[in-house]
């Protein structure tokens, strides 16, 4: 039985990647299964807090007594987020957010036709959620993110924990097999934001997750 360290505290915590649309029958997405952020929501309720999960689609069964905002795209994502930030005390983004979505989204499905044998996509940037949450962000609000990179995991990493001026981050290196995208397990280097960090062993994503909420129910207590 966890201790109710996050008791009457209300978490946002969000989960899977984000699809983007081409067409009505087509979308870009990545290889996040939603198993990092579930096992963050449900450490987080495990903890006493009040959750919402925001996820985009996945194969996995919420944790009970979660409150579930179902969205698809990174526009969606980040409507669901400005929308309940300001009501809560921390947010942890574990979603795979698309940095890129079609200029255009075709309203018919894409044809193939006999004279063309290439098909150029335009993309465009997508909102960095986490730079605009910065913007509305309370000095009491704790903001957690996640790094996923497949090189130089500490220097990038840093960099993003204070562009979007982060309380924690936990960085993944998604190159390494058996950790990352859609692996039951993950190994972590937790960056706070006073720049010290250290590195969690291969583990579980639900031990992973236990970490990070205690780390998150810390930074709390301090703000
Ligand atoms: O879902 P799983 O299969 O369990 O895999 C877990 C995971 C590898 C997806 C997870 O551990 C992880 O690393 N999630 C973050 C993936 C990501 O989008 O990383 P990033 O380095 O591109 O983004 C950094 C942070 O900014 C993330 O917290 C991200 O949610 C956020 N972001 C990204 C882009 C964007 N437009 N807005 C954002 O807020």
């Amino acid at each position: 039985f966890a201790p109710q360290i996050l008791q009457g505290k209300h978490v946002i915590v969000t989960a899977g990647g984000t699809r983007e649309r081409l067409d009505p029958v087509r979308f870009l997405t990545n290889d996040s299964s939603g198993k990092m952020g579930y096992a963050v929501a449900a450490a987080a309720q495990a903890a006493g807090a009040d959750v919402t999960l925001i996820s985009a689609p996945t194969r996995l069964t919420p944790p009970e007594e979660v409150t579930v905002v179902s969205i698809q795209s990174t526009t969606d994502l980040a409507d669901a987020v400005l929308a309940r930030f300001p009501q809560a005390d921390a947010l942890v983004m574990a979603a795979a957010v698309a940095d890129f979505q079609p200029l255009t989204v075709a309203d018919q499905k894409i044809k193939k036709t006999a004279d063309n044998d290439e098909l150029i996509l335009k993309l465009k940037k997508t909102p960095d959620i986490l730079a605009e949450v910065a913007k509305i962000k309370k000095s009491q609000q704790v903001t957690v993110g996640f790094a996923a990179e497949t090189q130089n995991l500490l220097a990038n990493a840093r960099q993003k924990l204070q562009r979007k001026s982060l309380d924690l981050l936990a960085a993944n290196d998604v190159s390494q097999a058996g950790i990352g995208f859609n692996s039951d397990d993950n190994q972590v280097t937790f960056i706070q934001a006073d720049g010290t960090s250290d590195q969690t062993p291969k583990t579980s994503k639900r031990v992973i997750a236990t970490a990070l909420i205690k780390r998150l129910a810390t930074i709390l207590e301090t703000k």
